[in-house]
């Protein structure tokens, strides 16, 4: 049965249509846990919401031709290119990769850490990339976060975890008093699965996995509405990395966040994200909601990330083969170069025509298959 299909009821829809007017009245900044509304109040996902609610963007990232270059010297060196990007307010994507290819970039420069080159990048429908109002930069630090992947390399380790959770919230004055700040820190710190006591120690006395508790715990006394996970998890031990994967879940769906998850292992990425884009050296090459994305893989590339991913079952695992993929094997030709396709609804590949031509035919034989 479809995710969504208890929108068909008609009566349902009629019966809210009143709820949908009170709620395009409210102030936007004032409606919260959008996704959730969409649901409760019966709205169809192909209808956008920002019909009915004006000024509500249904991407809180959008990217369009971004290209992002590091400059060495006189030289330049273009990392990411033709990056058309939508984050959808509400969701974790996950971004997956090799290494090099792209994806701390990418989470840089929506926390404008890194300037673009060129191509721009909108949060909640305002742009954010080039020259912007003091304001909303100021603005963005709040609402931007990040989550970095060394917990022992992001904290101070000269200040003790009181100043390093309450940085954020002192430099933007997010409390009245000294008593509330308290309050907040310690109820941060409960919410991370850390006592009031260790607020006086410092980030050497705890471990990794507590050492990005505390990275968390930093990160979310601000509230953001989007946090960029940098590999939160690939620094720690196995054993620990669910339980902080299960930490950043908690926050993101109490507190109605999106995170862009990034990591380089498509098996992490599949238990947390709703949405999947798979990045080979600064393109996008494949983009598709995380079980379709497992279950249909098109592009090489994406299989052979997937044929990587550990199987549980020891003897498939032993005898299971990982595809290489060597970029060469597509002979792109100049007049039939490659662009990023949606093959079927919400799943993008980037292909030439004849690859785009297989692609569908894939996906048809697929669907011939079920109405047998
Ligand atoms: N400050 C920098 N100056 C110059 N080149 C850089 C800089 N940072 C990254 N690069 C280059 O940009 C490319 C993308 O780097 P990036 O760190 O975004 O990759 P990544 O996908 O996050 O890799 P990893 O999985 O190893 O973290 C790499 O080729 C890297 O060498
Ligand atoms: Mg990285």
């Amino acid at each position: 049965m479809s995710r969504y299909s208890h929108y068909a009821s008609k009566e349902k829809n009629n019966e809210k249509k009143v709820n949908l007017e009170k709620l395009a009245a409210k102030p936007i900044n004032k409606i919260r846990n959008l996704i959730d509304k969409r649901r409760e109040l019966h709205v169809p996902p192909e209808k956008s919401l920002s019909n009915i609610l004006p000024g509500y963007e249904e991407n809180i990232i959008t990217m369009r031709d971004v290209k992002i270059a590091y400059k060495r010297g006189m030289n330049e060196r273009v990392v990411v290119d033709n990056l058309n990007l939508d984050i959808k307010r509400g969701e974790i994507f996950g971004l997956v990769g090799e290494s090099g290819s792209g994806k701390t970039t990418v989470g840089r420069t929506i926390m404008r850490i890194i300037p673009i080159k060129s191509g721009e990048i909108r949060y909640n429908g305002h742009l954010i990339s080039g020259k912007i109002p003091s304001l909303r930069k100021r603005e963005l630090k709040t609402k931007i976060q990040m989550i970095f992947q060394d917990p022992s390399a992001s904290l101070n380790e000269r200040a003790n975890i009181d100043y390093i959770v309450s940085e954020g919230i002192r430099a933007f004055h997010m409390f009245g008093s000294e008593e509330e700040r308290l309050q907040k820190v310690e109820s941060m710190m409960a919410q991370v699965g850390l006592r009031p006591e260790h607020l006086k120690r410092y980030p050497h006395e705890f471990s990794g996995g507590q050492r990005q508790r505390i990275g968390i715990a930093r990160c979310m006394i601000m509230n953001p509405e989007i946090v960029v996970a940098d590999e939160p998890i690939s620094a720690l031990d196995v054993s620990i990395r669910a339980q902080v994967l299960n930490l950043i879940k908690d926050f993101q769906v109490k507190n109605n966040m999106t995170v862009l998850f990034i990591a380089h292992d498509l098996s992490v990425v599949k238990y947390i994200s709703d949405r999947i884009g798979v990045i080979y050296d600064g393109r996008l090459v494949e983009l598709a909601n995380a079980d379709r994305l497992f279950a249909m893989p098109l592009h090489p590339y994406t299989k052979s990330l997937l044929s990587a991913v550990p199987i549980p079952d020891p003897r498939e695992e032993k005898t299971k083969k990982i595809i290489s993929y060597n970029p060469m094997m597509h002979h792109y030709r100049y007049d039939d170069l490659p662009q990023f396709y949606e093959v079927e609804p919400g799943h993008f590949v980037r292909a030439n025509k004849s690859e785009l031509e297989d692609y569908k035919k894939i996906i048809k034989k697929e669907q011939k298959g079920e109405n047998k």
